[in-house]
C-alpha cells in the first residue's frame, strides 16, 4: 500500500483516508442549518447559475414520459427541486446523501414545495450505493464528488446503477484559468469566505476545508479520464465562469 492508499486530503492536511468522511461530516453537520444561504453569499448567487447549466444539459423530458434521476451528495436537493421544476409530470427524483442534517432540511423544503411526491431523501455513501443495477436514466453530482474519499469507487457507482444509455453529469469546482481573474479568486477563496464562514454559521474552519479542498481536486482532464476509467462513453467537459466551476458528462451506452 503507497502512501496515497493510506491518506488523503482534508483541506492542505494529509488525514488518514479513513477519517476523511467523519471531517466532512462534521463540515456538513455543522453548516446543515445555513448551507444555502451560504451558497448564495459565497458565490453571489452565481451557483444558481452554475447548477441551472447543469439543468439545461440534463434536459429532462418536459411531458409524462417517465424519468428517475439519482442526485448522489444532492444534500438538501438543490438539484433535484431545479430538474423538477423545468420536467414534465414522469420527472422522480432520489436525493442520496451522506449526511442526515443536509437531508433533513431538504425535506422540509420538499414539503414546503409541494414536490415531496416527486422527490425522495435517501441517506447513502457514494461509495456504495444501496440501489440496484442500471435503474436511473442520470445520475447527477454537483460539488459532491470532491468530498467523497474514494472517488473512483463512487464514479463505478455510477455506472452500475444508470441504465444503458444513462447519463452521468458532475459539477464541480475547478481551475481557473483566466490571468487576473485566478489572483482576485485566490483572494476571495481564503480571505473572504472564512471569515463570512464565520460570520453566518460560526464556523470558518469549515469554509477554509471547503476551500482548500477544490484546490485538491484533480484538473479536468485528468477526472474525465477518471470518468472514462469508469466505463462511460462520450466523455466531455466544459468550463462556466472561467473555470471556476467544470461540468462533466458521460454516458453509459
Ligand atoms: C457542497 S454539498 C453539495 C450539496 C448539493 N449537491 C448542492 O449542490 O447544493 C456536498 C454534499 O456532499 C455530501 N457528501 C459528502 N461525502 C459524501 C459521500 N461519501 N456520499 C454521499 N454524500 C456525501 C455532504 O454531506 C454534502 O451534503
Amino acid at each position: 500500500m503507497d502512501r496515497e492508499d493510506r491518506t488523503t486530503h482534508f483541506g492542505f492536511r494529509d488525514v488518514p483516508l479513513a477519517d476523511k468522511q467523519t471531517l466532512v461530516n462534521d463540515v456538513f453537520h455543522s453548516v446543515a442549518q445555513r448551507y444555502d444561504l451560504m451558497n448564495d453569499l459565497m458565490s453571489g448567487g452565481l451557483h444558481r447559475v452554475w447548477k441551472n447549466a447543469m439543468i439545461t444539459t440534463l434536459n429532462p423530458p418536459r411531458n409524462n414520459a417517465p424519468f428517475s434521476l439519482l442526485d448522489v451528495a444532492g444534500g438538501t436537493g438543490d438539484i433535484a427541486f431545479r430538474a423538477a421544476k423545468t420536467a414534465g409530470s414522469g420527472f422522480q427524483a432520489t436525493v442520496c446523501d451522506i449526511n442526515p442534517d443536509m437531508l433533513a432540511v431538504g425535506r422540509e423544503r420538499a414539503i414546503k414545495q409541494h414536490r415531496d411526491h416527486q422527490v425522495s431523501f435517501v441517506e447513502g455513501n457514494a461509495e456504495t450505493l444501496a440501489f440496484t443495477d442500471r435503474g436511473f436514466d442520470a445520475y447527477t453530482i454537483a460539488f459532491g464528488i470532491r468530498n467523497v474519499p474514494r472517488i473512483d469507487a463512487a464514479l463505478r457507482e455510477a455506472f452500475r446503477v444508470l441504465k444503458p444509455g444513462g447519463r452521468f453529469l458532475c459539477l464541480e469546482f475547478s481551475t481557473v484559468d483566466v490571468p487576473g481573474l485566478d489572483k482576485i479568486y485566490d483572494l476571495f477563496s481564503f480571505k473572504v469566505i472564512p471569515p463570512l464562514g464565520r460570520a453566518v454559521t460560526g464556523d470558518a474552519d469549515s469554509y477554509r476545508y471547503l476551500v482548500e479542498s477544490i484546490r485538491k481536486f484533480p484538473k479536468p482532464d485528468a477526472f474525465a479520464d477518471m470518468i472514462r476509467d469508469a466505463g462511460f462513453a462520450r466523455v466531455s467537459w466544459q468550463a462556466l465562469s472561467g473555470g471556476i466551476v467544470a461540468l462533466h458528462s458521460g454516458w453509459r451506452l
